[in-house]
């Protein structure tokens, strides 16, 4: 069985769409994969709840409690590495990772991003499309290499900005399409390396 890691800081809604996916398109029996663990650097990340509800091991580990960033990725690594990971699934994970952590999962690292990348590597990627004067916006899934937000496309998805569009009705319109592509993207990557 393939175990699949997913990393979250906040309210998960990614790795709840990855989990319904699982659940509904029965990966366990048609990509003999599962989630096997959702892993948190905040323990009030709303998302956890969701885990525990659906039966998955979760698990906390908090950035403060490590004097580095080396330390925290070593001891998060310890702790994903329980699971014997096929793949690791970042969802709203706010970390950067050190470059010794994404050479430990080269291969089987991935990220989604809110924008349409190579566009607006970072943060506040929507105010930063609508300043832009973009007409178009989106998502990313991507691989994960030690540059941030770069790595090889798997998929991407478009909305229109809207006129008067302000950054959280961009983000939400954003939000409902990555639920669609990274449950699409993980299932494809797995059976890609069956
Ligand atoms: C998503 O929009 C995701 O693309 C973004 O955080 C949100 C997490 O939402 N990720 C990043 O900005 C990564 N730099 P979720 O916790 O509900 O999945």
């Amino acid at each position: 069985m393939k175990n699949i890691v997913i990393l979250i800081s906040g309210s998960g809604s990614n790795m709840a769409a990855i989990v319904r996916a699982a659940e509904h398109d029965r990966w366990a029996d048609r990509l003999n994969a599962r989630v096997a663990a959702v892993l948190s650097n905040r323990a009030d990340a709303q998302g956890l709840r969701f885990a525990k509800d659906h039966g998955i091991a979760t698990g906390v580990l908090d950035h403060k409690a490590f004097a580095t960033r080396e330390a925290f990725d070593a001891a998060l690594a310890a702790e994903i590495d329980r699971f014997s990971p096929a793949l690791v699934v970042l969802a709203g994970f706010m970390r950067i990772l050190t470059p010794a952590f994404v050479a430990h999962y080269a291969g089987r690292l991935l990220n989604i991003h809110p924008s349409l990348l190579p566009a607006f590597p970072g943060l506040n990627t929507h105010q930063r499309a609508i300043d832009a004067g973009c007409q178009f916006a989106g998502a990313t899934v991507h691989q994960v290499t030690a540059e941030l937000d770069h790595g090889d496309i798997l998929a991407q998805a478009v909305v229109p900005v809207l006129a008067h569009d302000t950054a959280p009705a961009l983000a939400a319109r954003v939000l409902s399409q990555e639920h669609l592509i990274y449950p699409r993207a993980v299932a494809q990557f797995l059976a890609a390396t069956a």
